[in-house]
C-alpha cells in the first residue's frame, strides 16, 4: 500500500457515547498537521473502552488499511475501564517500552500524575502503534518526546519513508 496513513484511535466510553466531544483525536490529527511534511492521510476511529473493540480497531488499521503509525488517546490509566495498554500489547508483535517510558519521563515535568499512565507502544507487522493518555494537552506533551524516534522506526519494519517539518521535529536517522 503507497502513500502514509496514520490511524488516529480515540478510546473514551463517554466520547463514543457523544456525552462529550472528542478533543483528543483532532489534537492528534492537528499535531501531525504541523510536524508531518509528507503527504498523509488520517484514518480516525471513536471507540469505547472495550478491550475487544480495541483490539479489533488496531488490527484493521494495521493490517487492512496500512496505516504505517497508528496513535491511541485515552485509557492508559489505573481506573477499572482503562484497558488501551492491554488491547495494545494484545495486538503487538514486539513491545518497545522505551516509548512508554520517555514520555512518562517527558510527562513528569507537566504533571505529577504521569505515572499513572501506563502507555506503551510496540510494532505489529509494518506499523507502530503508540499509546497516549486521554488528556488533550498530554498529546502534545507526550508526542514532542517521541516523536524523533518515530520515522526511523517505522523504516525499520519495512514502511514507508515519512519525513517531519524540521523546524518543529528533526528526525533522527543513524547514518547507515
Ligand atoms: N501525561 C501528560 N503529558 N499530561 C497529562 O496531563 N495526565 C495523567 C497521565 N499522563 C497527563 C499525562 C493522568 S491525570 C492520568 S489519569 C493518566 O495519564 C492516564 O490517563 P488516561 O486514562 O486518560 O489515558
Amino acid at each position: 500500500m503507497s502513500g502514509i496513513r496514520i490511524g488516529i484511535v480515540t478510546v473514551s466510553d463517554r466520547a463514543s457515547r457523544g456525552e462529550y466531544e472528542d478533543l483528543g483525536g483532532p489534537a492528534i490529527q492537528a499535531w501531525f498537521q504541523d510536524v508531518v511534511a509528507s503527504p498523509w492521510q488520517a484514518i480516525v476511529r471513536l471507540i469505547p473502552d472495550e478491550q475487544d473493540a480495541i483490539e479489533a480497531t488496531l488490527r484493521e488499521l494495521c493490517d487492512d488499511k496500512g496505516c504505517c503509525l497508528v496513535v491511541t488517546t485515552g485509557g492508559t490509566g489505573p481506573a477499572l475501564r482503562d484497558v488501551t495498554p492491554e488491547a495494545t500489547r494484545a495486538v503487538l508483535d514486539k513491545e518497545l517500552e522505551g516509548f512508554g517510558e520517555q514520555m512518562r519521563r517527558a510527562s513528569l515535568a507537566f504533571v505529577p500524575t504521569a505515572i499513572l499512565s501506563r502507555q506503551t507502544a510496540g510494532v505489529r507487522g509494518r506499523s507502530l502503534i503508540l499509546n497516549l493518555p486521554g488528556k488533550p494537552k498530554a498529546i502534545g506533551e507526550c508526542l514532542e518526546a517521541v516523536m524523533a524516534a518515530v520515522p526511523y522506526c517505522i523504516d525499520l519494519v519495512g514502511g514507508p519513508r515519512m519525513e517531519t517539518r524540521p523546524e518543529r521535529v528533526v528526525a533522527f536517522r543513524p547514518k547507515a
